[in-house]
């Protein structure tokens, strides 16, 4: 399972990357927002670091709506560095423009899905990555593993080579969740990859060890 980091914050890359477990970076508008980088010229300087930090994908998102837009904004964006994965909405437009960079070679990221119908069109499309939208599915009592479940399903019975990103993960559970399912890729915040870490028999444990470590060697 690839762990990708959901900011668009350098520190937390930073800290996630000398974790030794990122694998790539997800970002979107809002999250760019976020850090205070906006404007266009801002952004794309902002990829451009992002992808000095971290070895593997950084998705970058495109604004346009329409195909025309959405192609040339797509282009430049892969032209700005290898890693980069161009972010693509689950749109008609977008769906063509899927097609479009996968007969180009140019790797892309499906955003904003929320159904398997829209994940099949995807991977019919080409798409690099498809991303169901985990967290926002739970907020509205809809059940987001259930679309990774149903995901898994189609894309195992046909052999499709589109990867699942598990995106807007919100906490620990929902990576090991989507791990047990068999998502190819999570994305969220620093929290949920670093709660992996902690358990309470852990720092006991260990609180015991380095005591008993020290009678002996006072
Ligand atoms: C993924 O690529 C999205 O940027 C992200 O996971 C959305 O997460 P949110 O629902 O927490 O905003």
């Amino acid at each position: 399972m690839k762990f990708f980091i959901d900011t668009a914050n350098l520190d937390q890359i930073k800290e996630a990357q000398q974790l030794g477990v990122l694998d790539g970076v997800t970002t979107n508008p809002s999250l760019m927002a976020k850090e205070g980088i906006t404007g266009h010229d801002n952004i794309i300087k902002h990829y451009i670091d992002i992808c000095e930090i971290v070895d593997g994908d950084v998705s970058a998102e495109v604004v346009a709506t329409d195909f025309d837009g959405i192609v040339r904004e797509g282009e430049a964006l892969a032209e700005l560095h290898e890693q980069i994965v161009v972010k693509v909405p689950m749109i008609k437009d977008g769906v063509k423009a899927l097609k479009y960079f996968s007969d180009k070679g140019i790797r892309t990221n499906c955003t904003l899905v929320f159904s398997p119908g829209q994940a099949l069109l995807a991977a019919k499309a080409g798409a690099t990555y498809v991303s169901p939208f985990l967290g926002r599915l739970d907020d509205i009592s809809t059940d987001g593993l259930n679309l990774i479940s149903e995901m898994r399903l189609i894309y195992d019975n046909y052999g499709f080579a589109t990867q699942i990103l598990a995106a807007s993960i919100r906490h620990t559970m929902h990576v090991i969740d989507c791990a047990k399912i068999g998502a190819d890729v999570m994305t969220g915040p620093l929290s949920a990859i670093e709660g992996l870490l902690k358990h309470p028999l852990t720092d006991i444990g260990l609180e015991k060890f380095l005591a008993d470590y020290r009678k002996g060697n006072p």
